[in-house]
C-alpha cells in the first residue's frame, strides 16, 4: 500500500520538480545543473508524500499540493546540501552519490543551496503547481517561511554544530531535533493541508500534532539508522555521528530505548488522527514508514 503510494506520489513531485532546473542563459548552465544534481537524485521524498497525503486527508487533490511539495524537497535539498559541506557534518556520500561540493566544488554547492532555497518559495507561488487562492498562498509562504528559517531548521541545524561534543540532556535534544528536521516535517503536512482549500482550524491542529510527533521520530529513526544500517543502505557514511561525536538518541538513551521511543512517538501520531476518515489512511501509514523505514 506505501508502496505504492509513494511510487505514485513520487512521479508527480518529481515530475513537478523536473520542470524547474532549466538555466535562463549559458553562463549559468553550471550553477542550474548542480541545483539539478542535489534534488534529481533519488531522495525518498517523505517530506513530498506528507503533503500530498494531508491534502488527500482533507479531501484534496494530490496535484493541488505539487506547489508545497516541490517547495518542501527544495529547502529540504537545499539542507541537506549544506549540511555536508566541509564546515558542518563534512560528508562525501548523499542518496549513494558525491555529495554536491564533491561533484562540484564548495562554492558552487553554497550558491546551489541558496538557490534551491528561493526557488523553494517560488514554488509556492507557481500557479503550474497549484490553484490555491493569493490569501492561502501568502500563509504557506509565511509558514515555510518560519520553518526552514533561524527559528526552524537553520536555528536547529546552529545547535547541532554548536553541541558537537558536549553532552546534551533529553529536553536539549529534543529541542534540537524538533528544529534541524521536525520543522519541515510539520511544515509538509501544514502546506499540504493548506493546498487543499479545505483546511479547517480543529483538522489544522489535529495535523499539527501528527506531524510533530512523526517529525521527532523521524530524526530519532534517522540517529538510529547511522548506528545500526550500512553506508550502502543509506547511501550516506553509516557510523558519521559517531566518527563526530554527535549528540544523538541512542548516544543519550540507547539503542533500545531510542527504538522504544520511535514506537512511542508513532502511537501518538497515529492517536492525533483519530478524528479523521479512510481518506488518512496514507498519512496513517507514513507514520508507521517513518520508524520502520531502512534507510
Ligand atoms: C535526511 O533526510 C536528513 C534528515 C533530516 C534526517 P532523508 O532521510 O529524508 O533524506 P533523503 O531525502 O531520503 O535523501
Ligand atoms: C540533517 O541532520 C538535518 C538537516 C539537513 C536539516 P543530519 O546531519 O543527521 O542528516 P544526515 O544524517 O546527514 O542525512
Ligand atoms: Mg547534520
Ligand atoms: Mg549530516
Ligand atoms: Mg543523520
Amino acid at each position: 500500500m506505501i508502496e505504492a503510494y509513494s511510487a505514485t506520489s513520487q512521479g508527480r513531485v518529481n515530475a513537478a520538480l523536473d520542470t524547474l532546473f532549466t538555466a535562463p542563459s549559458p553562463e549559468l548552465a553550471r550553477l542550474y545543473e548542480a541545483m539539478r544534481y542535489s534534488v534529481m537524485n533519488g531522495g525518498k521524498r517523505v517530506r513530498p508524500l506528507l503533503a500530498y497525503a494531508a491534502c488527500e486527508a482533507l479531501g484534496g487533490k494530490p496535484e493541488q499540493a505539487n506547489g508545497a511539495a516541490c517547495a518542501v524537497e527544495l529547502i529540504h535539498a537545499y539542507s541537506l546540501v549544506h549540511d555536508d559541506l566541509p564546515a558542518m557534518d563534512d560528508d562525501d556520500l548523499r542518496r549513494g552519490q558525491p555529495t554536491t561540493h564533491k561533484k562540484f566544488d564548495e562554492a558552487c554547492a553554497i550558491l546551489a543551496g541558496d538557490g534551491l532555497q528561493s526557488l523553494a518559495f517560488s514554488a509556492l507561488l507557481d500557479p503550474r503547481l497549484s490553484d490555491a487562492h493569493a490569501e492561502i498562498r501568502l500563509h504557506m509562504v509565511s509558514a515555510l517561511a518560519k520553518a526552514a528559517g533561524p527559528a526552524g531548521m537553520v536555528g536547529g541545524q546552529a545547535i547541532d554544530l554548536g553541541s558537537v561534543g558536549l553532552k546534551l540532556d533529553q529536553k536539549a535534544l529534543e529541542y534540537m531535533h524538533r528544529h534541524k528536521t521536525g520543522a519541515l516535517i510539520e511544515v509538509s503536512v501544514k502546506l499540504g493541508a493548506l493546498a487543499s482549500g479545505r483546511a479547517e482550524k480543529d483538522e489544522l491542529k489535529s495535523l499539527q500534532t501528527y506531524a510533530q510527533a512523526i517529525g521527532l521520530a523521524f530524526q530519532v529513526q534517522d540517529d538510529i539508522l547511522d548506528v545500526e544500517s550500512d553506508t550502502e543502505t543509506l547511501g550516506k557514511r553509516q557510523g558519521a555521528d559517531i566518527a563526530r561525536d554527535k549528540p544523538t538518541y541512542p548516544a543519550l538513551l540507547g539503542l533500545d530505548a531510542a527504538k522504544a521511543y520511535a514506537l512511542e512517538l508513532r502511537d501518538q501520531a497515529l492517536h492525533a488522527l483519530r478524528p479523521f476518515d479512510a481518506a488518512a489512511e496514507p498519512l496513517r501509514d507514513l507514520a508507521r514508514y517513518i520508524v520502520d523505514r531502512r534507510n
